[in-house]
């Protein structure tokens, strides 16, 4: 059996209204998972937004050993024991790319990890690279057996400085961690400087870690001793992915959104883009109010490391520039793939010109039709549901367990609640 939402679109109508609350957030929260083995005793991680990334990261500690409980609702507490195993299980490894970054951890406490070459969302080509570069930099040998990544150090990993030559936010996250139980200083230069890496870091440095300048471009580890968790439980900040999908269903079909528990600092640019494109947006502190405006003006869109326009956003932002008079660009500068969803935007009535893999011209406004829809990733998945919001008639949205259900929690009930027709139902995969 496989999940699908079945929406009743408004046809353009500006008929949402009400709050819609902010969970935690998931490239956060996975970061946090991770870090529990850099911990002597239990941690308490708190905010965790229930959703199936969450929960396989959980997993796969468990199939590694940890004790992992889960108290309520989005609290849990890990406690890594005696015997933690240092392979993460190729099965689920296999299917979320996040998971890389557990390695760092593992290889820093036990001087080895294993791990298969991590799958996830189909965004376009995936490279380990920095991952290998930086084993080897921190003395680390890595070798390929069997299809797995084996990497080994020996006398344990040592302090060393790199250059990144992208700004890659899970390869900054894993040397951070490695960084902490390290001996001597870790620096990294051209780190990438998303919110959740400086609110990791801000965690394990109320844990006793020593990390100095993330959320900058070169942070600076100075490598020590297990951290101790008792008592400094872990919250998760606001998801800035899901305030700005909201934000953007907002600007296209609310009479007035409340976006709650949210940190607007984390969205200035596509604030700044959507208030260019002449979207209301009022904004205080842990809260944004949106509301569509009669008309939208077309806006180009280029994608960039924090704190540029997130890539994560390009897919629901595309959406609205369909809605919007004018042409607008859209260059998609951090994965080749991520815009291989315009297509089935396309099907829906868009007018959408693939100028090559990075870059798409949209011309605005066109009227969207009620659509058959399998989302190639989770991001493109909840665009889809914005995109069948706004359409006239009914829109199907296949793979929703496998996409839109990895990221964000009890989604339907959220959309619902501020009025869209929305309904989750169950068909035979072979249907799909
Ligand atoms: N890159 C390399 N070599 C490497 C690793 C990355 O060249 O060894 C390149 C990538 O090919 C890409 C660039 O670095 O061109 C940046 O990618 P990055 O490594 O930052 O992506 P990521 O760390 O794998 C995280 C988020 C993504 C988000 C990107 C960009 C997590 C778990 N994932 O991915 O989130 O799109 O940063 O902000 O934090 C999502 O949540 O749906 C998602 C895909």
């Amino acid at each position: 059996m496989s999940n699908t939402f079945v929406i009743k679109g408004f046809g353009g109508e500006r008929k949402l209204h009400g709050k819609v609350s902010i969970t935690g957030a998931k490239n956060a929260a996975l970061k946090a998972i991770a870090s529990t083995v850099l911990f002597r005793d239990t941690v308490t991680l708190t905010n965790i937004p229930e959703i199936n990334d969450t929960f396989r990261m959980f997993d796969l500690l468990k199939d590694m050993g940890a004790d992992v409980v889960n108290l309520k609702h989005g609290v849990y507490t890990v406690l890594i024991p005696r015997g933690f195993a240092t392979e993460l299980s190729p099965g689920i490894a296999k299917r979320m790319r996040s998971s890389i970054v557990l390695t760092g951890p593992v290889l820093a406490r036990y001087g080895k990890v294993s791990f298969p070459h991590p799958g996830g969302c189909v965004i376009g080509a995936r490279p380990l690279d920095l991952f290998v570069d930086g084993f080897e930099k921190m003395g680390a040998k890595v070798s390929v057996k069997d299809d797995s990544y084996v990497v080994e150090a020996k006398d344990g990993l040592k302090g060393a400085e790199f250059f990144l030559k992208n700004q890659s936010v899970t390869v900054t996250e894993t040397f951070m961690m490695a960084g902490v139980l390290a001996s001597g200083s870790t620096i990294i230069k051209n780190a990438a400087m998303e919110p959740e890496i400086a609110d990791l870091a801000q965690f394990l440095n109320k844990c006793g870690a020593k990390i100095i300048g993330a959320g900058t471009p070169t942070i600076i580890i100075k490598g020590g001793k297990l951290l101790a968790g008792a008592r400094k439980p872990y919250k998760t900040m606001p998801d800035r992915i899901e305030a700005g999908s909201f934000l953007v269903l907002g600007a296209l079909a609310s009479r007035e959104l409340h976006i709650t528990n949210c940190n607007p600092a984390h969205l200035e640019s596509p604030i700044e883009l959507l208030r260019s494109a002449g979207v209301s947006i009022e904004t205080k502190k842990t809260e944004i109010i949106v509301r569509a405006p009669s008309k939208l003006r077309a806006v180009d869109v280029k994608t960039h490391e924090y704190p540029g326009f997130p890539t994560d956003l390009q897919a629901p932002m595309t959406v609205l520039l369909t809605q919007a008079e004018g042409e607008s660009k859209v260059f998609e500068t951090i994965f080749e793939g991520r815009l291989n969803y315009t297509e089935s935007l396309s099907a829906m009535g868009a007018s959408i010109t693939m100028m090559d893999p990075h870059r798409v011209l949209v011309r605005g406004k066109s009227e969207l039709r009620g659509r058959k829809l399998t989302s190639p990733d989770l991001r493109a998945g909840l665009a889809f549901v914005i995109a069948a919001v706004v359409a006239k008639g009914e829109s199907v949205i296949h793979n929703v367990d496998t996409t839109i259900d990895r990221g964000y929690e009890d989604i339907e009930n959220r959309l619902r609640a501020i009025g869209v027709e929305i309904e989750r139902a169950q068909v035979l995969s072979e249907s799909v």
